[in-house]
Order: C-alpha cells, then sequence, then structure tokens
C-alpha cells in the first residue's frame, strides 16, 4: 500500500521504517528540513537501536521529503506523527496537528484517504482532524467534497527497543467511526498482525510471539486507550515508589516487596522498579493530559494525580537523601551516572536527570555529569546549566563527593567499582534505580544508598 508518515520523529520514523520493511510504499515527511536531508544521506537523527540496518533493508521502499505535494495525493494511508509536547496547563499543544491536518487537506486528491492519528492525541480529537482536513480540502478544491476518514491508531512503542515493539507489538489498536478506514488499517498491518514477515536477524521473533491481537473499536474509544494505558503504567510506577517510602521507615527491602508482590500473574512484575520515578516525553504529559480532559468533563482523576505528585517528590528525595548523607551540599561535588530518561534512548524529555541536576545546582553543588550516549545532546539542550560533561565514568567520579545513578545502563553495572571508589573524596553511590549490586558495592567500600 501507498503510505505518507507526517513527522520523523522516535515514532514517525520508526513506523515509517517498519511499514516500509514490510513492504509498503512509504513516504517520511518532516518539515525540519535538516532531519530529512540527513536521512536523505544515510544518517539517523535519533538514537534507537538496529534503526539504521532496518532502514537499510527497507530503503527501497522508503522516501524522505518536506513537501505535502510529494506525499500526500497518492497515498491511500497517512499518519500523523508529529509531536505534542505538553502545555502549561497539561492540555497537549495541538498546533503542530493542526498544521499537519491543514497541509494534508490541501493536498489529498479526492481518492479515498485514511488519515491515521498516531500521535497521542486528546480524546475527540479525531472529530477535529475531520473537520480541518474537510476545510483545508474544500479550500483548496472548491465544492467537490472530499473523500476520506479520520481513524487512530495509538503507539505503544517504548524507545530503547522501538522496533520490537512495532514488530512484535502485544496488540495492535485501532479505530475509526467507518468501516472502510478500518479495513484498510487491517490490510496495512496484516503482515505483522499475522506474522507473516521474515524477521531481520539482527530482531528475531521471539518463540511466544505467533498472531497478534488487534482491537479493532471506534474512534474515542482508541484515543483513551492510549492515555489510560500510559496512566496505569505510570501510576503502577508511583505505587511502588508509595510502599517504598513505608518500607524504609519500617525496614522492609523494597526490592523483595515488588518481587513478592509482582509474581502474581494478577499483578505482574513490569513497572515496580521502585526509584527516581518515570521521565519521558509521555507519561507526564499524558498523565496531564488525561487530569485536564477529564476536568472538561467535570471530572477529576484523583488516582492519577497523586501517581503525578509521588512521581514530582521522588526527585526531591534525591536531594534530601543526599543532605541526609553528606550534611552540607554547598560546594560538594556530586557526579550524575546517566541522562538519558531510559537506558538505550538519547531522549532527554522530561528527564529525571534534568531537574536533578538544576536542583543540586541551585544548592551550590557541582555537577559533573556522564552518559554513554545522551551526553553531547545534554550539552546542546541544557549548555546553559553549568556543569562539568565527562566522557568517561572515571573522569567523573574524580574528586566526587557521592555518585547518582540516575539511568540504569547496563555499563554501569560493571563498572570496576573497587578502582572508582579509591578516586572519590567520598564513596557514597545513591542508586536511583535498584539497579547496582549493592553487596559488591559495600564490599568495595561505598556507603550505599537508595530511595527506599
Ligand atoms: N516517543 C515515544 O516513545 C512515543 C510513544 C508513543 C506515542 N508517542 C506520541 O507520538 C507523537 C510523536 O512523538 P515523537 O516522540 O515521535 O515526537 P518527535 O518530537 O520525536 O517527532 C515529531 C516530529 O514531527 C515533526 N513535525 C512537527 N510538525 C510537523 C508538521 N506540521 N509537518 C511535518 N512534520 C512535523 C517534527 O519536526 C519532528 O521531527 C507524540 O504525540 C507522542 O506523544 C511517542
Amino acid at each position: 500500500m501507498r503510505v505518507a508518515i507526517i513527522g520523523t520523529g522516535y515514532v514517525g520514523l520508526t513506523t515509517g521504517v517498519c511499514l516500509g520493511f514490510i513492504g509498503h510504499s512509504v513516504s517520511c515527511l518532516d518539515t525540519d528540513y535538516s532531519k530529512i536531508a540527513a536521512l536523505r544521506a544515510g544518517e539517523i537523527p535519533i538514537y534507537e537501536p538496529n534503526l539504521s540496518d532496518l532502514l537499510e533493508e527497507a530503503r527501497p521502499n522508503l522516501r524522505f521529503t518536506s513537501s505535502y505535494a510529494e506525499a500526500i495525493p497518492d497515498a491511500e494511508v497517512v499518519f500523523i506523527a508529529v509531536g505534542t509536547p505538553p502545555t502549561p496547563s497539561g492540555a497537549p499543544n495541538l498546533e503542530y496537528l493542526s498544521q499537519a491536518a491543514r497541509c494534508i487537506g490541501q493536498h489529498m486528491n479526492g481518492d479515498f484517504t485514511v488519515v491515521v492519528n498516531k500521535s497521542t492525541v486528546p480524546i475527540g480529537s479525531g472529530n477535529w482532524v475531520d473537520s480541518l482536513l474537510r476545510e483545508s480540502y474544500e479550500q483548496r478544491h472548491g465544492t467537490k467534497s472530499a473523500d476520506f476518514a479520520v481513524a487512530s491508531n495509538p503507539e505503544f512503542l517504548r524507545e530503547g527497543s522501538a522496533l520490537h515493539d512495532s514488530l512484535y507489538p502485544d496488540r495492535i489498536v485501532i479505530g475509526a467511526d467507518e468501516s472502510r478506514a478500518l479495513e484498510l488499517l487491517y490490510s496495512l498491518y496484516r503482515p505483522i498482525l499475522d506474522q507473516t514477515f521474515n524477521a531481520p536477524t539482527y530482531l528475531p521473533r521471539p518463540d511466544w510471539v505467533s498472531a497478534i491481537p488487534l482491537v479493532s473499536t471506534d474512534l474515542a474509544s482508541a484515543e483513551l486507550i492510549k492515555y489510560a494505558a500510559n496512566a496505569f503504567l505510570a501510576l503502577k510506577i508511583s505505587f511502588i515508589n508509595e510502599i517504598g517510602l513505608l518500607a524504609e521507615r519500617v525496614g522492609a527491602n523494597i526490592s523483595e516487596v515488588a518481587r513478592g508482590i509482582g509474581l502474581d500473574s494478577r499483578i505482574g512484575s513490569r513497572f515496580l522498579n521502585a526509584g527516581i520515578g518515570w521521565g519521558g516525553s509521555c507519561f507526564g504529559k499524558d498523565t496531564a493530559a488525561l487530569v485536564a480532559t477529564a476536568g472538561e468533563y467535570g471530572l477529576s482523576m484523583p488516582i492519577v494525580e497523586a501517581a503525578r505528585k509521588i512521581n514530582c517528590r521522588q526527585r526531591d528525595r534525591v536531594v534530601e537523601k543526599l543532605l541526609h548523607e553528606l550534611k552540607i551540599l554547598k560546594g560538594r561535588t556530586i557526579g550524575i551516572l546517566g541522562l538519558a530518561f531510559k537506558p538505550n534512548t538519547d531522549d532527554l524529555r522530561e528527564a529525571p536527570s534534568v531537574e536533578i541536576v538544576q536542583k543540586l545546582v541551585d544548592r551550590g553543588v557541582r555537577v559533573k555529569v556522564h552518559d554513554p550516549i545522551a551526553l553531547d545532546r545534554f550539552q546542546r539542550e541544557h549548555g546553559a546549566m553549568s556543569v562539568q560533561s565527562c566522557k568517561t565514568v572515571e573522569e567523573v567520579v574524580e574528586g566526587c563527593d557521592a555518585l547518582v545513578l540516575v539511568t540504569e545502563w547496563n555499563e554501569y553495572r560493571d563498572l570496576d567499582w573497587e578502582t572508582l571508589a579509591a578516586k572519590m573524596r567520598c564513596p557514597v553511590v545513591l542508586d536511583g534505580r535498584h539497579a547496582l549490586d549493592r553487596e559488591k558495592l559495600t564490599r568495595a567500600g561505598y556507603q550505599y544508598l537508595t530511595l527506599a
């Protein structure tokens, strides 16, 4: 099928490459010319494992452009995957979505087209996009009526394993109020739903994956599924962090508690890691949007609001723990291990590291930072913060009064902790992710701390 993807960020590029890989003809469009130029030159503007390999395999089916006139007229399915960043009120900024919808409407050729919201958008956005498309189509084409339908296809990929999640998803959700749209999307996704494509060698099909469940529903339900899913995951993390506080007071081990409850198949062990809490471009923004949407209907969402508050508190607790241990923070040197909001990505949007670094700098701490992948991005996006960027962990630890593990990159687990301890002024490690080996670090002479 002929597909256009609007937006070549984490979601749009992954979707475009995967659809190209399974045989569709895909135009990837972005208004950021530098991204398109990079992609044309074979460079990937984001860090995502295996993306460049899959892009090379899919390349014969991919085109990169900044021109709506090139990408839209022939497309049977158009995905909108532009950013929907949060505004101060909590409601997402829909400016990019509206620009994209208007440009698509102007360039549709009159043949039946399905326009799919893949961006995470508030409930009701499908109808709004419908009206924008109709309006701009009619402005361009006079009274001739447009033949299109709007659908929702929420994205559940996780940065860092985005390709795996797209080729072997837990489920695919499609929502539309017109059956023609659902049928077209079903055909589009059939190779993934039936798992009939040849798996790439570097992304083998897991043994447990056979047919992928399809949830085919109405527009509003699909839109709500995305928000409800993210809110649930966010509150699972906040729940274990709340229990963590009590665990600390009563002398319980929160990792053991999490394991003990997570093995109950009704609960499940994932997203029960106590620590600094969530970051990234989705959970904060989507929980805020859910609360804002509920407010528009005169409802409150106390559980979701509590999850948000608990998440903020965890970041304050990092400073509190350090203060408790070091007594005075002003003038201390503290090293931050990990800047990306999670391992295997370079994404710093709403990364806990940024807020923690700022809180420490505000208290007069000299901060040194390291990340295996996101260091350059941190310098570009947060260069104004006066911190010392270090290319190696050895450089970070030199003269440090404490280290804080913020992102659990695998390589931090296997460091030569004994040698590093000797270089620190004071061997204190605050393991914000319960990722390190407490016994090993204690044996190496560290004061090993966790948030709970
Ligand atoms: N990143 C994730 O893990 C993830 C997961 C699920 C859902 N989502 C949702 O998917 C959407 C996209 O997220 P992302 O992380 O890929 O964002 P992103 O910021 O990485 O990418 C968005 C891209 O859209 C481009 N763009 C903006 N306006 C445009 C326009 N009018 N025409 C063409 N291109 C335009 C931008 O230049 C940018 O490259 C968001 O709504 C997000 O909430 C993201």
